[in-house]
């Protein structure tokens, strides 16, 4: 095994998510709620690392922000002949990942993030040794879920809760879970 191997599999794989009760985590190619300070902790968790995300995903935080996420490696999969600026594109998961371990020992994060959407998530959940959850505690009628949660695997170790703002949104908790060893 080479250095840059045994380097790469020390570095965590981290879906971060906000999902509703349902599992629900998009409507029409965004988010359903406007949570500040979910989006807050999605930076405060991602800020610095890789990201990988679908390119619906991308293209819909493009249209939100009108960038790329900024101070993250954005890493784009697609099947098609994706590209654009300021983004690393793929054609498959797992070369995504190793890109994104690669960049992150360079850059001294011993992580890497899963950014969705719906279709990513169920291809990596089996990956990830972290999730990083906002349940948004509410069902939504969207067209974007998270995969079921195996909670078998999981160790749930933190779980903090948030009351709603009337007219805003609904209670939500931040959870961390780990897999179990
Ligand atoms: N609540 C949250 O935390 C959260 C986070 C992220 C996203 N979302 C939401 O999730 C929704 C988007 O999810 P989605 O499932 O529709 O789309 P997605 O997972 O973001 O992207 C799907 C696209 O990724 C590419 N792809 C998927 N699997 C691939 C593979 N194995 N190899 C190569 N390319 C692959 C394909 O792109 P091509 O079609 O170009 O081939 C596919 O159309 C939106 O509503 C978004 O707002 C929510």
């Amino acid at each position: 095994m080479d250095i840059d191997m045994d380097i790469n599999m020390d570095i965590k794989v981290t879906a971060v998510v906000a999902m509703a009760e349902n599992l629900c985590i998009g409507k029409d190619n965004d988010l359903p709620w406007y949570i500040p300070e979910d989006l807050k902790r999605f930076k405060a968790l991602t800020l610095g690392k890789p990201v990988i995300m679908g390119r619906k995903t991308f293209q819909s935080i493009f249209e939100r922000i009108g960038k790329p996420l900024p101070g993250r490696a954005n890493i784009v999969i697609s099947r098609s002949e994706f590209s654009h600026e300021g983004v690393d594109s793929f054609t498959n998961l797992q070369n995504a990942i190793e890109h994104a371990k690669t960049i992150a020992a360079e850059q001294g994060f011993n992580e890497i993030i899963i950014g969705g959407g719906a279709q990513i998530y169920k291809q990596a959940i089996d990956l990830c040794d972290i999730l990083q959850i906002t349940i948004v505690h509410t069902d939504v009628d969207g067209d974007a879920f998270f995969p079921a949660i195996k909670t078998e695997e999981w160790d749930m170790t933190s779980n903090d809760n948030y009351g709603a703002i009337e007219g805003k949104h609904p209670s939500y908790s931040f959870q961390t879970l780990s897999r179990k060893v």
